[in-house]
């Protein structure tokens, strides 16, 4: 048996969602703009929230967000082709942290992306100073394109492109 069950969040798991990205070590992580609202999150059809037990214990430990950036309508990318997706990921339970479930969190949200909704493009936005993070995508194979500010935040975009793509 796998070590972590992935379940669709629903609006039962808004006040878990709430508690989980407010941790101390993954809220200042999570950038000022655009704050997670959750009961809004959970239904949104362009995007999917994942919570990740721990299948021994059912204990939450983290959660990854799959979601459509060309169809996100606030705009939050920009202008970015229909077959963009991006992705969000914290791991809430520090003492869970570099076992490698973060890696089986992201490999789940990349197979979502690219086997199920035919993703050409997966985007990332870590804030800059996230050294961390960043190394966590560059292992995963995602490539830095470069700075970028939303809102108040400074970023660093890291992408990577699917088995097929052949698009930008
Ligand atoms: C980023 C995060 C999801 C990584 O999850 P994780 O389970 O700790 O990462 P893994 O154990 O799968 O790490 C895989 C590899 O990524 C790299 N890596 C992961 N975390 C790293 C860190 N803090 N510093 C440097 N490299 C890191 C390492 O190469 C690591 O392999 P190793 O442990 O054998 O050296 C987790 O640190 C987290 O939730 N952080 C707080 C919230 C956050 O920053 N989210 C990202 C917002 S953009």
């Amino acid at each position: 048996m796998s070590e972590l069950t992935f379940r669709r969040a629903s609006t039962d798991d808004v006040m878990l969602l709430d508690v989980m990205s407010n941790a101390p070590h993954v809220f200042p992580s999570l950038g000022t703009d655009q704050p997670w609202d959750w009961p809004r999150e959970v239904e949104a059809s362009w995007q999917e929230v994942w919570i990740i037990d721990l299948s021994a214990t059912s204990k939450p430990i983290g959660v990854v967000v799959v979601l459509d950036a060309a169809a996100d309508p606030s705009g939050y990318w920009g202008e970015v082709s229909p077959g963009t997706y991006a992705i969000d990921i914290w791991i809430s339970d520090a003492s869970q942290l570099r076992k490698g479930y973060g890696t089986v969190m992201m490999k789940h949200a990349i197979d979502r992306c690219f086997h199920v909704h035919n993703a050409h493009t997966i985007l990332i936005d870590p804030l800059a100073k996230n050294e961390g993070a960043i190394a966590f995508y560059q292992h995963l194979g995602f490539e830095v394109i470069g700075a970028r500010t939303f809102g108040a935040d400074e970023c660093i975009v890291l992408r990577l492109r699917g088995p097929d793509s052949g698009r930008d």
